[in-house]
């Protein structure tokens, strides 16, 4: 491993005051492992107001060549990729780092044959099969600019994202297999583009064989553009702040934004924090069971693993098919020795019981990593015990989409083990809680709002085409600070916990949306007068969506209502948002100057009506009693 790797608990807590204190030295030593075509004048230069944030300034690089290229000499035959189908096969699909080299090289060349070309946004709309993997390195290695869109989104979340990139190209798939289903995706992409006017074309990979309809001069099959290219393309010379991806996230407003990561602080982030927080080994195989449409599989499937020169398994279905034995399965199948999934997966698949846990060899795992959402100390204790054996560390990693990277962790079996708890943070990070002022509270055993207050190389730069936004959405409650939007635990030990969101953002099933993103989908639907959306607490999702809707006729239709009303969130977002409650209301809480009270909402939603506070400066007191009333 790169010499970055740290050893001990001690050397942590040196390497943790050297970023403080000296913070070009410290990450300066660490991007000397890899591979730049020119070096960086400045390690960094930054200021949040702006925000501006420059990372090795000056240098020039392709992430691909650290990724790809700078293995072929020594581990061209080690395995890069273990693909596992959805439907389970005793056969291995394998792509070795000399495999995977052509691959991205073909489509590369195929791309640019296209007219792709460096600064271009493409849209990459796949399953968790190895061409998303090829889709997203090739558009790294000719400088184009990929947004992954996860294949759960409906055709009007893929068009608004398509829209806000000025995509030229789609990159998609017939359709794919998920569990006992086959999904459509071709489909979805036409619907989405005929509202999509910047798109030239599309590549269509085959994945189910089904019967499609292909454009002519627009739509073309991935066989096709792929015929007759060299499996060589040479790299595109990116600057280090050149943008690499644009991904999608939701926050508190309406529309979802494009937080931007750039070359050069992005790659030697991702395999910095990979190799500390898994403690990963030569010999090692690593599955993160993430999805590559959301950030942790960008950075901990794809980016960190293979930069780490890794084995890293990517998976194409889902915990329960055909059992709720599949990932230990799969564990045993590969020996696997990290492994990372999310809280929700693991409540969920603690309700089918130890029973197929106890069916497969596990001794293999060496670190089992938890991301996503606060995870609960029910489900923490049956991981550690029923999946790690008492024996693994349970590594907690807290960080976001727009962090790029993990921030707070344990690493590997060296930090100190406390349930629940994410910990410290990692060297080069430095979090801080503040009070309702702003003030940084200093105390330990304490909770506020956490921000961080010095850059790191993989933080977001910008939110695609609207940079204003960014400063306001981050940078802009606390002078000076990088505003996470979490509120958090500090412990007696300085160890931190993670407690939730304190923005109007809702993580179900570690999927992020905004509310009022949820209630402009209700809205749509013409039935719809007024909503109002608020999370609550799911015993598996860890929260779900409780729906408060005015809504002409409902009282006369209500299931028609709801039928209508799911479908409008289905179609403008996709099912993974759909609300688990509707409560159909005559009135919402609203104070006299007309701004909804969600406190309100928010602890009726959690079955708490025992307190609401005060509700004497609302407008009509009495449409709480109603909704009490009514609460489902
Ligand atoms: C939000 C970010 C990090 C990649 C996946 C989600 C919550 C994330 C943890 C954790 C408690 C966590 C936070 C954060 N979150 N990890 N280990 N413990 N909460 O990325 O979609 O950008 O969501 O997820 O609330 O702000 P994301």
């Amino acid at each position: 491993m790169k010499s970055f790797q740290i050893k001990s608990f001690e050397e942590y807590q040196e390497k943790y005051t050297l970023s403080v204190s000296n913070p070009d030295q410290f990450w300066g030593e660490i991007a000397e492992n890899f591979k730049w075509q020119k070096k960086w004048d400045k390690v960094l230069e930054w200021n949040f107001s702006e925000p501006k944030i420059e990372w090795f300034k000056g240098a020039k690089l392709n992430i691909t060549e650290n990724l790809l290229d700078v293995h072929l000499e020594k581990n061209a035959n080690k395995k890069a990729i273990i693909w596992e189908p959805n439907i389970p096969s005793d056969e291995a699909v394998v792509y070795t780092y000399k495999d995977l080299y052509h691959k991205v090289c073909e489509f590369s060349n195929a791309l640019k044959s296209i007219g792709i070309k460096k600064g271009d946004r493409v849209c990459i709309y796949l399953p968790m099969i190895p061409e998303l993997a090829i889709a997203v390195l090739a558009c790294a290695r000719v400088g184009a600019i990929h947004s992954v869109i996860f294949a759960g989104f409906s055709a009007s979340a893929l068009a608004d994202r398509v829209n806000d990139a000025e995509a030229t190209l789609v990159i998609t798939a017939d359709g794919m297999s998920r569990g006992a289903k086959l999904i459509p995706l071709k489909s979805v992409v036409d619907e989405a583009l005929e509202n999509c006017f910047s798109i030239k074309n599309t590549i269509v990979f085959p994945c189910i064989k089904s019967e499609i309809s292909m454009k002519e001069n627009r739509d073309l099959w991935w066989n096709d553009v792929l015929s007759g290219q060299s499996n060589e393309c040479p790299a595109e010379l990116m600057d280090s702040e050149d943008m690499l991806f644009i991904l999608y996230t939701s926050g508190s407003t309406g529309k979802p934004k494009g937080v931007v990561h750039t070359c050069g602080g992005y790659m030697v982030y991702t395999a910095y924090s990979f190799q500390n927080v898994y403690q990963y080994q030569p010999e090692d195989v690593y599955w993160c069971t993430a999805d590559i449409g959301w950030i942790t599989g960008h950075s901990y499937i794809l980016y960190g693993p293979l930069l780490s020169g890794a084995t890293s398994i990517m998976f194409e279905g889902i915990p329960t098919y055909p059992d709720a034995g599949r990932f230990w399965q799969i564990v045993e199948k590969y020996k696997v020795n990290q492994f990372l999934t999310a809280p929700t997966a693991i409540r969920s698949l603690m309700g089918y019981g130890e029973k197929y846990v106890n069916n497969y060899n596990l001794a293999s795992l060496k670190v089992i990593g938890t991301v996503g959402e606060p995870i609960n100390a029910e489900a923490w204790h049956w991981y550690h015990e029923h999946v790690g054996k008492g024996n693994c560390p349970v590594v907690d990693n807290w960080w976001q989409t727009e962090t790029g990277g993990i921030m707070i962790s344990g690493l590997g079996n060296l930090s100190p083990l406390k349930p629940t708890f994410a910990g410290y943070p990692l060297p080069g990070i430095q979090p801080v809680l503040l009070d309702q002022e702003g003030k940084e509270i200093q105390e330990h055993d304490v909770e506020g709002y956490l921000c961080v207050k010095a850059p790191w190389p993989s933080m977001l730069r910008t939110t695609y085409g609207d940079h204003e936004r960014c400063r306001l959405t981050y940078f802009s409650h606390y002078d000076g600070y990088y505003f996470t939007g979490d509120g958090a635990k500090r412990d007696e030990d300085g160890m931190y916990r993670i407690i939730g969101r304190i923005d109007d953002v809702i993580n179900v099933s570690g999927h992020r949306f905004g509310t009022a993103e949820i209630e402009n989908a209700i809205n749509e639907n013409d039935l719809i007068i007024e909503s109002a959306v608020v999370g609550y607490p799911h015993p598996v999702k860890g929260q779900s969506i409780y729906a408060f809707v005015v809504c002409e006729h409902a009282y006369e239709n209500a299931d028609d209502a709801r039928k209508s009303i799911l479908n409008t969130v289905t179609k403008e977002i996709g099912k993974i948002a759909l609300p688990e409650k509707i409560q159909f209301v005559s009135g919402l809480p609203k104070t006299r100057s007309g701004k909804i009270m969600r406190r309100i909402l928010r602890k009726i939603a959690e079955g708490d009506t025992t307190n609401l506070g005060d509700t004497s400066t609302l407008l009509d007191p009495l449409v709480v009693d109603e909704i009490v009333k009514n609460a489902i």
